[in-house]
Parts: C-alpha cells; structure tokens; sequence
C-alpha cells in the first residue's frame, strides 16, 4: 500500500485540547469535484433525501456529537449531511484505506463543514490515527462499519465509552465481532445492528455487493466474464448475490460452503458446489465472501490455473492468506495492470491478486450504486434518530426496530412509483386466528 507522506498536502494546525488535527485529507482542491459527485448521487438517493428534509425541520439529533467510521463515498457523504442537517456535529474517518474518494473527503471539510479525516491508500499508522481523532471529538454516538472504532473505545479510549449513547454497525463482521463482545460481557454500550436489518443486508449485502464485486472484477482485469469458471466462497447474503451476477453474465459459478443449509440451498439454485481445494484446480476467478480467514491458503495456491484471478469481497484482508502468498511466491510484480498484482509461485504458474486481497467492489470499483445504499443509510440515520430519542438503552446488540424497516421499505416503493395492497380488515383478522380452518 502507497504510504502517504508524499501524497499529503493538507496537515492543519492540531485543533486545542486535542493533537489531533481538525480534520486531514488529500487536497481541497478537489472539493468542488467532490460536491458534484455527492450531488449526483444524492438524485438517486430519494430515500435519505426525504430524511434530511425531515430532520432539518425537526432536529431530532440536536445537542449529539456524532462520530462516523465509514467509507468515505459519496454516499456515505449524504448520510453524514442527512446526520448534519438533524442537528448533530458530524465529524468522520474512513473504515478502509483503499475506498477513500478524496473529492469526497476534500468536499466533506471544505463544502459541508464535515471535519473528516481520510486519505485514500492511507497506511496503518495514518489509518489509526484519523479514527483516533474521530473519538479525541468525544462522540455521543458512533457509526462503524467493521467495528473498528469501536474496538479502540473498549481499549486506549476506554474511559470515553460511558459517554456514547450507541453506536451503529454497518457490517456482517462488525455485528459478529460485537455480539462476540457482548457474549464475553466485553461490551460497554449499546450497539445497533443495522446490518441485521433487511433494508440493510437484504440490498446491500446482495444486490450491492453482488453487481459491485462484478463491476471490481470487470475494471480491474477486463476479463470476459461469459465462459469463465468463478468460484464463490460462501452462500450467505453477498455470496448469493455475486453468484447469482455471475451466474447472470455467463460464467459457470462454483460455491464453496462450510454450512450444509446453505450448501443445500447453492445446490438447489442450480450451482455446483465442492470443496475449494477441488475448485481451486478448475476456476478462472476467485472471489471469497465469507467474513472468515484464508479461505484461500497454502493448500490451495499451488493447484491453481496459471493466471487465475484471486478477489475477495469480504469486511477484512485476510480471507486470502496474502502472507503466506507473499512470502512464498519466487517474485511479486506490483500493478501489472492496475490494482493487480502478479505472484509468481514456485511451480512456475503466475497468480493474480486484485486490490490487495481488500474488498474488491471498493478497491477496484466504487462499491455499492447509490440507489442500495440509500436504503441502508436510511437505516442508519432512522436508527440513530431512534437512539438519541431513547431514554436508557441497555448494554447489548439491539435489533432495528420493525418500523424503521417498513417506513424506510415503504419510502424507497413511494420512490419507485410502486404500489401494494393492504390488507383488509377481514383479512387481518382472519391472519391473527387460529379457530378458522379448512
Ligand atoms: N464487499 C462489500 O461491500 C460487503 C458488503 C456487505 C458485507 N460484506 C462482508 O462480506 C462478508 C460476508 O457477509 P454476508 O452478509 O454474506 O455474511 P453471511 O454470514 O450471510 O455469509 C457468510 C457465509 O460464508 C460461509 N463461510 C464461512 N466460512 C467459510 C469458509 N471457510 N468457506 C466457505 N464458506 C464459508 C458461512 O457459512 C456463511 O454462509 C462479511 O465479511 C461482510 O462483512 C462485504
């Protein structure tokens, strides 16, 4: 990953009580590209749009200091100014290093007043850095995709928890990581798990994550999709969402699953499903999709096509097992065409690996349309309408409330000019007993 010494060009002043910056990005010169961008995307994003209105007039965030660990997109962007425009201070860092759009976060400091620090290709250091200046804010209520932000307030910012009314997760493994936390009586707020929420992970996770890891694929390498083997580890929300995008583009998927239901269900959808090290001698392109770690591994490298594609679109880098690769293959060529890199391995075939082994629909392409992720922002702003509103949360992963969904299910219909029936009042009382039978 590039560092970003050479690559800065805005380091303001630190911001007092605090050596934390008061906000870093990569240039504001490119904030006026940045604000196109968010506007375009607000057009599709009808859903959000009618919260921010709604919030302007009723300020039901008002007095909360909101901190946002997100990918800093201009999607992400319109959630931040839906959150702005309810009368929270908003202040956010990015989530991941690669999703970065710096016009968005040069757009976010410059045209919105959204102190933001993220830098595309940041490294660690920086990373860690931008989400410590987001808690040195003393967030009331955090937003995480992936729980990092989270993990850092349980450790070096630990006294800060008791002042965080909640905090949102965004993803699959942030949940499994907070509900793992809850478990080991770790937890010390209240959390939401947005992405349980089917307006979140029933969109998102498949219909976003299914066309964008297609479109990642597609940018990085232009392969012809139509033909090719595609392997897709795991079946779960994403997993059948890629396969069925695939499956839609002509390739001949294969799933590979540790959970026999889902397993079941692959195979019922007319996949073929096997153990990855019988895949990984047949297929052309790679994509893992688990939330689980080296799914591709030392096992499976060496039986693999010369000039397979590897690709990951699970939250963390580590599904392919890039350590071992890196430290086993004879010689490594960096960008042979952008975000590929070529490894060649010991038994003389070459294997390439796209954006580094991170998410694949972030580092290769731009994640998900506008149009899911208005859905799953809308979640998100509602819930935390929902938790500033609450007098006492208690300390454990709670559920979206059922209304949200089906206001925001309802808006998003309202948008796409769709119409469904009611249920009369015969048939709701018929649906509540259990005296009629046949
Ligand atoms: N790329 C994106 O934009 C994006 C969007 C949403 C979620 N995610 C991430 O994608 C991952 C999957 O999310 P999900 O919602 O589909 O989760 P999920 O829990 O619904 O599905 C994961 C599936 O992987 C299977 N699995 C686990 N280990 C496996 C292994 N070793 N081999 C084969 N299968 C295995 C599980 O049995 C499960 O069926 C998570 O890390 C999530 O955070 C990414």
């Amino acid at each position: 990953m590039p560092t970003t010494a050479a690559k800065r060009k805005v380091v303001p002043k630190a911001r007092a009580n605090s050596s934390a910056p008061d906000y870093d990005v990569h240039d504001l010169g490119l904030a006026e590209a940045g604000r196109k961008r968010i506007e375009w995307a607000d057009k599709q994003m009808p859903v959000l749009r009618r919260i921010r209105e709604r919030f302007a007039r009723e300020l039901p965030l008002k007095g909360q200091r909101l901190g946002a660990c997100l990918h800093i997109t201009c999607e992400t962007a319109n959630l931040l100014r839906a959150l702005k425009a309810g009368g929270a201070e908003v202040f956010a860092c990015a989530s991941n290093p690669l999703s970065t759009q710096d016009d968005v976060a040069a757009a976010l400091v410059d045209q919105y007043d959204i102190p933001t620090y993220a830098i595309h290709g940041e490294d660690r250091d920086t990373y860690y850095s931008h989400l410590r200046a987001v808690l040195e804010r003393h967030p009331t209520i955090t937003m995480d995709d992936g729980a990092d932000l989270v993990s850092l307030l349980h450790t070096e910012y630990a006294s800060l928890a008791e002042r965080v009314k909640a905090s949102m997760e965004e993803t699959t493994t942030g949940v499994i990581r907070l509900r793992a936390m809850a478990n080991d009586g770790a937890l010390k707020i209240p959390v939401v798990a947005v992405n349980d929420a089917q307006t979140k992970h029933l969109f998102d996770n498949r219909y976003g994550t299914g066309q964008s890891t297609l479109d990642g694929i597609i940018r990085a390498t232009g392969v012809l999709v139509a033909g090719s083997v595609i392997v897709v580890a795991g079946y779960g929300y994403c997993g059948r969402g890629i396969a069925s995008r695939a499956r839609g583009l002509g390739a001949d998927v294969i799933v590979t699953e540790v959970d026999p239901i889902r397993a079941l269900e692959a195979a019922m959808d007319g996949f073929r499903v096997m153990k990855m090290i019988d895949a990984a001698k047949v297929a052309d392109i790679f994509i893992t999709a688990t939330g689980d770690k080296h799914v591709l591994s030392s096992i499976h490298f060496g039986l693999m096509r010369d000039g397979a594609f590897l690709s990951n679109s699970g939250h963390f880098d580590v599904e392919i097992d890039m350590a071992y690769l890196t430290d086993t293959a004879k010689k490594v060529e960096k960008n042979v065409t952008r975000n590929v890199d070529a490894y060649h391995l010991s038994n003389g075939r070459v294997v390439y690996v796209l954006g580094e082994g991170r998410l694949v629909n972030l580092a290769c392409a731009e994640g998900h349309p506008a149009q899911v992720m208005d859905m799953s922002f809308a979640t998100q702003a509602m819930a935390s309408e929902w938790a500033a509103k609450a007098k006492h949360l208690e300390i454990k992963v709670h559920e979206v409330p059922v209304e949200i969904e089906q206001e925001v299910a309802g808006v998003k219909l309202a948008a796409m000019g769709i119409k469904l029936d009611t249920l009369t009042a015969e048939q709701k009382k018929y649906l509540a007993s259990w005296e009629s039978g046949t």
